[in-house]
């Protein structure tokens, strides 16, 4: 219960005029990488490497990072909750890794032919997911292209069904209804495909039905609509692009029973929840194994990754060259030697261990303070990840996301950030992730800036 109610309206203002002030104070604290900013316009669209660097009010440039801490451009330290969007469950420097990579720089770093660690990263995801053959690629969306190719090739069907409101990476066959606008989605009931820019081609969207997440049905009518017509669906087993939503009881199960049934395969992207939320994912959290899994970011302890397992029926049409799945780049040696390292030496149990003595720190500090100030909010979390939804209701698809706001994600961010602790930008979107190097301070700071920004928004409601 709040322990004073400020009426909605106040709060509101009150929001308002803190996010403009702590987005002053933020701009004012960097003033390097304000001008590395306007330096880097001049030759870089945006002056970043990618769109989503460039979050309100100011992308912050950083120098270097060291165990849990980031350090940006002036000089400031800060918890590293962003952990390079939810890929470094290492934390920065590791000595495992650190070996790992410069052993290997020392004996090449590409050949393009194979290497030992193959095998050991190889068979230690197989363990670990219970998916019997494996290949590698570079990032998590060149992961989901193959997954969706290869179920194409082996049905030789082309639709293929993904959630709306989910990101599967930057290619033609998932960039649509990633986040797209509210006049433009159609009934909850029948999502209309939305493309996310004018370069994905209409005859590819089309190719692609969009469900809301959790509703089994829905999927249903799209098979019973398309028949022999559907390759298989690709789906985040928890969503993490739209804060954290699980999925309802028995539905990833019911999915996998239903898309059988029609000859089509299921895909789980994994590449933000595999590694990060069990030691085997969302695969192993559930006990549902799907036909694929996609796996990148935690797997390559920094370095650019990607992973791609499966059962036999789909990788031996690998095998005959059904589909080639092909890469210069692909199990290069330097990849796997950090992904090596992740997944014998860091990613241990004990570091799961670590995680969730973490985790339920920052939930249940998170916790008590949205209860003792009567914020609107929960907290969802797993493994390494989580994040605290600003909203009084359960999230269960994108359309529950879209619906609510979010200003107060992001005047949590902004404490954050000038309080000391980087989370990834884009608040209401995002979730924290722990390293292995993250200790019990790190994370009681994060509870900390997030009291300091409810008691300050109290404060400001009730005196406005
Ligand atoms: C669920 C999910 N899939 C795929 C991707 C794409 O991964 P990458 O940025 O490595 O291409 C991302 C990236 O954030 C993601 O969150």
């Amino acid at each position: 219960m709040a322990l004073t109610s400020p009426s909605p309206v106040d709060e509101w203002a009150a929001l308002n005029g803190l996010i403009e002030q702590q987005e002053r104070l933020l701009v004012e604290r960097v003033p390097t990488s304000a001008a590395l900013r306007e330096q880097a316009r001049d030759v870089l669209p945006g002056g970043v490497a990618s769109n989503w660097q460039d979050a309100p009010p100011i992308a912050v440039w950083l120098s270097h990072g060291h165990g849990a801490y980031v350090v940006d451009v002036d000089g400031t330290e800060y918890v590293d909750l962003h952990a390079g969007f939810g890929a470094m469950l290492c934390g920065h420097g590791h000595p495992a890794i650190v070996d790992a990579v410069s052993n290997q720089v020392r004996r090449g770093t590409h050949f393009a032919q194979p290497t030992a660690g193959l095998i050991d990263v190889a068979s230690a995801l197989r363990s670990r997911f219970g998916l019997p053959k494996w290949r590698f690629c570079n990032s998590g969306t060149e992961a989901t292209m193959e997954a969706i190719h290869l179920m194409r090739a082996v049905t030789g069907r082309s639709r293929i069904i993904k959630v709306e409101g989910s990101y599967h990476g930057h290619h033609d066959h998932t960039q649509v209804s990633v986040y797209p606008e509210a006049g433009h989605i159609g009934p909850p009931w029948r999502p209309l495909t939305v493309r996310e820019h004018g370069g994905i081609p209409l005859e590819v969207a089309r190719l692609v039905s969009v469900v809301p997440f959790g509703d089994l049905d829905a999927v249903e009518r799209l098979l019973l609509e398309y028949p022999g017509e559907i390759a298989g669906m690709i789906i985040e087993p928890i969503m993490m692009n739209i804060g954290i939503i699980e999925a309802p009881a028995g539905y990833l199960a019911g999915l996998r029973a239903l898309l059988h049934r029609h000859g089509a395969y299921l895909a789980f992207d994994e590449v933000k929840t595999g590694l990060s939320v069990a030691p085997g994912g969302a695969t192993e959290l559930y006990g549902i194994t799907p036909d694929l899994v996609c796996l990148a970011k935690a797997m390559g302890g920094g370095l650019p990754c990607g992973a791609i397992g499966g059962v036999d029926e789909l990788f031996d049409r690998i095998a005959d060259g059904t589909y080639e799945q092909v890469g210069t780049y692909n199990g290069n040696p330097l990849t796997l030697a950090a992904s090596r390292a992740m997944l014998f030496d860091v990613l241990t149990p004990d570091a799961y261990r670590h995680f969730d003595r973490l985790r339920s720190i920052m939930v249940d500090g998170a916790r008590s303070v949205l209860e003792r100030y009567g914020l609107p909010g929960y907290v969802q979390a797993h493994g390494a990840k989580g994040c605290i939804v600003f909203h009084d209701e359960p999230l269960w698809n994108y359309r529950d996301f879209l619906a609510y706001d979010g200003r107060f994600g992001h005047g949590n961010w902004l404490f954050q950030h000038n309080g000391g602790v980087f989370l990834p930008p884009w608040g209401k979107m995002e979730q924290w992730t722990l390293s292995v190097q993250h200790c019990d301070d790190d994370v009681l700071r994060f509870v900390r800036n997030f009291e300091r920004f409810a008691s300050t928004l109290q404060h400001h409601a009730t005196a406005s």
